[in-house]
């Protein structure tokens, strides 16, 4: 395989190219579909894994991408097929998406074995879409190409711009403090999401596209284009037609995902100022490819690498003002020497290639190496006694005050306890408490919900308090912003620390020193730990069950243990 001249060898081939009857029952199933023996014999056949669907508006747009794609497949020679993909729609989906990210990545790789596909393009975008399609499409192994969603326009309500999520929590904190009344919240109801596209903040989408374009796996630029501009629709088309030369020259996932790569995609989380949640994913996806990449990772490169990027929630604009200013390419483009060389693209050369030259035009928006947004990357990872295997925090969305400080705990027993009690006027909590969360990890949430923004209590908002330290072991939604300790591992469901605080005792946080410990004395602890018996399961069948037997922890990805890199899966027969 090397042209369109020469398609010979290609993976479908064996589905409908030999002369028995099997071969005749593929063949005689596509000309029911419509299609003809030159549409389909000897043509790299690309499988379109779309997560669009009506319950999913952050991909109301794949109707149209999908045959944007479809152009572009068939211009380049080869035959596309749409395969719709669990959607994962993360403003309705409970518990949480995160429950079912490694569905979608399991679903993935088995459409993409199961079925005659020679490569792939990966259609994604909303939270959880992004990294299952990777891990899915990386353990699968076949040339694949993911297409980014692209973020929404600006909101815009009442005269004033309105972020996904940030200006949401805001409000909501607002109308709780008896700021604003329903109408005000009826009109940002109304134009905080007014077009096709995921979150428009530095949220986990737009983290996690840029993440995988920054691993390789999409057109250069891609990442940045409004789902709502043209040049989307030409990306679309593009990536199609890039899939069907990715099979020709046999790219495949594991010639991009190197170390390099990830080192790559760390990097720019940290100069976007990224979602927490980018570290789980990165995580899982680099176990996938059988890439070594640890959390202490993240902190090295972390400290190396300033945030450039001014957008919400750790700065002032949007995706929209993102992309106008240079977009990806030209914040990759002013990090310099701090990309990688070394790691190749989809487009079979070197990031570092494909964004030199690249131009920024708003230095407002994409700051300079010289006045960066923060001296270091926005992530941090905290090792201490409350979190012996690591927690993270997001120390550009915290209060400055709050990031060493020493505390009460108040503890919830988990997210119902906490709704409960947390506005009850009666409730112990000060400026200077420590709201404790527990049994909301990877196995106690299930799935780790995004609750780790607990919510101020009422009475200290109405004192013009707006951030607290917060300790979970749940994620935080990247739109978030507070000086909340995330991902604490061991989770309280598997018997980590957290699951033995009590009120009062002291937790302190140090994030200069990379600390987070609860004073209390080693053998007080173990007296707490002999009483403590494991939360009863959630799920008795389906698949809570079989996640939950098999869920790794935070800091090591939150994938299920057996779909980790390993030994290759036989090819199907045909027959
Ligand atoms: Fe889809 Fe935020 S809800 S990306």
């Amino acid at each position: 395989m090397g042209s369109e001249s020469d398609d010979s060898g290609l993976r479908s081939e064996r589905w409908w190219g030999p002369d028995d009857l099997r071969s005749f029952g593929h063949r005689s199933r596509l000309r029911q579909l419509g299609y003809t023996p030159g549409d389909f014999m000897g043509k790299p056949v690309i499988g379109i894994l779309d997560t669009g669907s009506d319950i999913n508006p952050c991909h109301q747009h794949f109707r149209q991408r999908v045959d944007d794609v479809k152009r572009g497949v068939w211009q380049a020679g080869g035959f596309p097929l749409q395969m719709p993909a669990l959607s994962l729609g993360e403003p309705f989906q409970k518990p949480t998406s995160m429950l079912y990210r490694n569905l979608l990545a399991m679903e993935v790789e088995e459409l993409l074995r199961s079925y005659p596909v020679d490569g792939a393009v990966l259609m994604g975008g909303c939270d959880k879409t992004t990294p299952g399609l990777v891990m899915g499409a990386t353990s699968a192994g076949y040339p694949a190409i993911f297409m980014p969603a692209g973020p929404m326009l600006r909101g815009n309500a009442r005269g004033k711009v309105l972020a996904s999520g940030t200006s949401a929590w805001r409000m909501w904190a607002d109308r709780r403090a008896g700021v604003i009344g329903r109408e005000d919240v009826d009109q940002i109801e109304q134009g905080i999401a007014r077009s096709p596209g995921h979150c428009m903040t530095m949220g986990t989408a737009s983290t996690m596209t840029a993440a995988t374009e920054a691993l390789g796996m999409t057109l250069p630029g891609a990442s940045s284009i409004p789902a709502a501009d043209s040049r989307h629709a030409q990306m679309a088309s593009l990536t199609g037609r890039r899939a069907v030369e990715m099979v020709r020259e046999q790219l495949t996932p594991a010639k991009i995902l190197t170390t390099a790569a990830f080192d790559n995609a760390v990097t720019t989380v940290a100069a976007l100022g990224g979602s927490t949640n980018a570290v789980i994913h990165l995580l899982a996806m680099a176990r996938r490819a059988g890439v070594p990449l640890t959390l202490d990772r993240f902190d090295e490169l972390s400290r190396r690498v300033p945030v450039l990027a001014n957008i919400e929630p750790s700065g002032e604009y949007l995706m929209e003002d993102f992309f106008y200013a240079g977009g990806l390419r030209g914040l990759l483009a002013r990090l310099g020497d701090l990309v990688s060389a070394e790691a190749v693209t989809v487009t079979g050369r070197s990031l570092r290639d494909e964004v030199r030259g690249a131009e920024v035009f708003d230095d407002a928006v994409i700051r300079t190496l010289d006045d960066p947004l923060w001296p270091e990357g926005g992530i941090a990872v905290l090792r201490g006694s409350l979190a012996p295997d690591g927690a993270v925090i997001k120390q550009t969305a915290a209060a400055p005050e709050l990031l060493v400080h020493t505390g009460p705990a108040v503890v919830f027993e988990n997210y119902d306890d906490m709704t409960k009690r947390i506005d009850d006027e009666s409730l112990e909590v000060g400026p200077d408490s420590v709201l404790v969360l527990r049994n909301a990890g990877p196995i106690g949430g299930p799935g780790m919900p995004e609750w780790g923004q607990l919510p101020l209590p009422a009475k200290l908002l109405r004192a013009g308090i707006r951030d607290l330290v917060r300790v979970s072991d749940a994620r935080m939604s990247g739109t978030s912003y507070g000086a909340c300790v995330l991902h604490v591992a061991p989770e309280s469901a598997a018997g980590g620390p957290l699951a033995l605080v009590e009120d009062g005792d002291l937790v302190t946080l140090d994030v200069p020193a990379r600390r987070l410990d609860l004073e209390v004395s080693p053998e007080e602890m173990a007296r707490r730990r002999s009483a403590w018996h494991p939360p009863a399961p959630h799920y008795q069948r389906g698949w809570g069950k079989l996640y939950a037997t098999s869920i790794r922890q935070a800091n090591e990805g939150c994938d299920l243990d057996f779909l980790e890199a390993g030994e290759p899966t036989e090819e199907p027969a045909i027959h």
